[in-house]
């Protein structure tokens, strides 16, 4: 029976040539590489692929110059003579330029569209895409992103983007630091070129984030109709020039656009509905009756060979792509999902350029956080060392099993840890777009402004990860240190908690209290203040807090004059008076769902309230924020507690104890003086070692 089958397959394969129209029109071309591996990739020079990333050039710290590129393997149609139509493209694309060392430069990278599938230039100046002792051969339209200053070729600065045609003197540059960019910063930048034929207009658009930005860095008006002649590839170059500059590309999509569907004519065929319910249903249940196989096979020949012909290989080829997909998805599993691994000193410390200042990213209670870069590998990680030594090690090695065996899509993953030379270094996932409270107070006075649905999404986020910990997960976790500062964004500014459980490590060494940046203050519940004992619903606190800054677009405690204005107090007065929505964000100009912004406001409220009985359980604030669950009525004037031993302790002491290292965003000790005890003896808080 199987013979035979194929056997009438191989026949219509050859009938149906004579049914296809000859005549082709140009279609679109889009593809995408979310990351890279070998097929339809060509690597050419001293580029390489390693971890799914491309690296363009030499990758080793040597004395020479280097250059690479690579190109896409299938040829892409950009003129279609057919219908006299140049093609309109886009293309986005995540790179970075790293240097390895302070002496180490290079010259940059380029997106190109060649005649040639071999495009491979000189290093130097020549950003590896023409060839120096051929200058003019060369065809092509290239974007450049230079970060070496040539003056021979006319560029403005070691830090621009430039269109250039046929030659390496660009027919015009921008500066992308006029946008706070930096090529060279060793940061994900997308880029983003898009070409409109129609309007001849190219326009280069940059950023740090995947959000395309409004305006672009570049915008030229030129049409490019003379040079995107027919079938072309497309790839990069990057060059270095006796030293090294590590350039490499991350993902990376394109596509064309604009060419004309084919005309309804030149579909030749005209099967009738008999033939295509036959093929439907037989194929699948393969020779289950002669006769019927007979019978299809001679109405199919009579009905539309060709048409068979098509819906067959497009079973074919669902069926082996479907196969690939979920192979190539497993492969992905095994490779990603890594365990954390021990790593060893001397990788983290190369990774770190040696814990070179110019590394950090940020200070964290547990000590400074560095951006470190694998070479090995690739991959970009934070790194955060710890200033203390720590003699605990056994301990400190079960703390972070309870640590590592946690997982949520919120949460920043653990990748590895180290403990060597009496320092304590645990590795992370890095979160290209930095804490919570640079996006909400630093990135707007640059121009990005988280937006309403960013704002929710991560009041959410916070809400399921925190359930996660108080309720979910086998053992309960307290964080103890929830503020905006420990709240990272993901790519797409999705909320990752850090810095959890880590508080309970420093308890060995000194109380939390002792330690916490000044900043932390307006994060933390009376009763936590007044006994230094953490719970879930103090860190039901600190996530009101939260959420209220995120609506409001306020610091916790934020000066107003010589006055010190608390967040909560501020909020819950403006409640009080029925007019809580004054409380939105001003910079979000009105741009969010009223119901919601309320809707948050109070909920943030609820969480602050001074009683710890009164506040909700995290699930039971998901299930508002999912709109599961009715909102909790909050009282028109802020509770008030008594604590039955009373330390005086006001706000407004502990903020003026920290002030200046606030600004400096540095450690500083807080002491709480107590009057109930003559001698003006200061009191660590006492934190409950559980
Ligand atoms: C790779 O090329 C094949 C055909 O040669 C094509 O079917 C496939 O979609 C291409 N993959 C990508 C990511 O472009
Ligand atoms: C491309 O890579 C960058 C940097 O890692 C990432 O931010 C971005 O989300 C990626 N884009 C896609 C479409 O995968
Ligand atoms: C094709 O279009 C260009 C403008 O895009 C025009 O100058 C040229 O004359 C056209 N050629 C033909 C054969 O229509
Ligand atoms: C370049 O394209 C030609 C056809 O134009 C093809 O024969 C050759 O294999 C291609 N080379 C590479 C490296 O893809
Ligand atoms: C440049 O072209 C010359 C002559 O074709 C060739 O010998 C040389 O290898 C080329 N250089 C590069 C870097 O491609
Ligand atoms: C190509 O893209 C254009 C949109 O720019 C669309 O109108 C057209 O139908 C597409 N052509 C084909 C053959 O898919
Ligand atoms: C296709 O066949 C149907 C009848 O089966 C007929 O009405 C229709 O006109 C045909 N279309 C063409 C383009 O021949």
């Amino acid at each position: 029976m199987r013979p035979r089958k194929g056997f009438i397959i191989i026949l219509f394969f050859f009938a149906s040539f004579g049914f296809l129209d000859p005549v082709v029109l140009a279609e679109n071309t889009s593809f995408e590489f979310p990351s890279f591996n070998f097929r339809n990739i060509s690597l050419l020079g001293d580029s390489y692929l390693r971890n799914g990333v491309i690296g363009l050039t030499r990758s080793v710290d040597v004395p020479t110059s280097s250059a690479g590129s690579i190109i896409y393997n299938n040829p892409i149609t950009f003129f279609d003579p057919e219908t006299n139509i140049t093609a309109s493209f886009s293309t986005k694309f995540a790179f970075s330029i790293n240097n390895v060392n302070p002496s180490s430069f290079g010259d940059g990278l380029t997106f190109f569209i060649s005649p040639s599938n071999q495009t491979l230039g000189s290093p130097g100046g020549y950003l590896g895409l023409v060839n120096s002792s051929q200058l003019t051969s060369n065809k092509f339209v290239a974007v450049e992103f230079d970060t070496r200053m040539d003056s021979h070729l006319n560029d403005p600065s070691e830090n621009h983007v430039g269109l250039d045609i046929d030659s390496m003197n660009s027919i015009k540059t921008a500066e992308p630091i006029v946008q706070g960019i930096d090529l060279k910063s060793g940061n994900f930048i997308t880029a983003w070129i898009d070409y409109k034929n129609e309007q001849g207009k190219l326009m280069v658009f940059l950023s740090y984030y995947s959000l395309k930005p409004e305006k672009p860095t570049l915008s030229v008006d030129i049409s490019l109709s003379n040079y995107l002649k027919g079938i072309m590839y497309v790839g990069f170059s990057a060059s270095t020039e006796g030293s090294t500059e590590l350039h490499q590309i991350q993902n990376w999509s394109f596509q064309t656009s604009g060419f004309l569907a084919p005309r309804p004519n030149l579909q030749p065929h005209n099967v009738s509905d008999n033939s295509v319910t036959a093929v439907g249903v037989d194929i699948p249940k393969t020779g289950s009756s002669k006769k019927h196989e007979k019978k299809l096979g001679l109405g199919v020949a009579i009905a539309g060979p060709a048409f068979f012909f098509v819906v067959l290989s497009v079973l074919v080829y669902v069926s082996v792509k479907k196969l690939r997909d979920v192979r190539r998805q497993k492969i992905f599993r095994t490779d990603f999902v890594a365990c954390p691994r021990e790593y060893n000193y001397k990788e983290l410390k190369l990774a770190t350029k040696g814990f070179h200042p110019s590394r950090i990213i940020g200070h964290g209670s547990f000590g400074t956080v560095y951006k470190a870069f694998f070479i090995s590998t690739g991959t970009i990680a934070a790194v955060k060392r710890s200033r203390h030594s720590h003699d605990g090690k056994t301990e400190f090695l079960a703390e972070l099993s309870i640590i590592a065996g946690l997982r949520h899509k919120n949460l920043v993953q653990l990748q590895g840890w180290c403990v060597e030379k009496g320092e304590l270094l645990l590795v992370y996932e890095f979160m290209p777009n930095g804490s919570l409270d640079k996006m909400l107070y630093l990135e707007p006075e640059r121009g990005h402004l988280l937006n309403w649905s960013h704002r929710v999404n991560i009041a959410i986020g916070l809400a399921s990860v925190l359930s996660y910990l108080h309720q979910e997960c086998e053992q309960i976790v307290i964080h103890r240190d929830i503020k905006a500062g420990n709240i990272l964004l993901d790519g797409n500014f999705n909320p990752r908690l850090g810095d959890f459980g880590l508080a309970k490590l420093m308890d060995h060494d000194k109380s939390p209290v002792s330690t916490l940046t000044a900043g932390t203050m307006g994060y933390l519940a009376p009763e936590y203040l007044q006994y230094g004992k953490a719970t879930e619903k103090t860190d039901v606190f600190s996530y009101g807090v939260v959420v209220l800054e995120v609506a409001c677009g306020r610091r916790p405690i934020e000066r107003e004059g010589t006055k010190m204005v608390n967040l909560v107090d501020w909020v819950w007065g403006l409640h009080s008076q029925g007019k809580i929505i004054e409380a939105a964000d001003k910079r979000l100009k009105e741009e969010f769902i009223e119901e919601e912004m309320k809707k948050l406001l109070l909920l943030g409220l609820s969480c602050a309230n001074p009683d710890s009985a009164d506040r909700p359980s995290m699930r039971r604030v998901l299930q508002i924020l999912n709109n599961e669950a009715a909102c909790l009525p909050v009282p028109k004037l802020k509770p008030s507690l008594i604590f039955s031993c009373s330390l005086p302790l006001s706000i407004d002491e502990i903020v003026s104890d920290g002030e200046e290292d606030n600004k400096r965003n540095s450690m500083c000790e807080i002491k709480i003086v107590s009057d109930s005890e003559e001698s003006n003896t200061s009191h660590s808080m006492c934190v409950d070692k559980d």
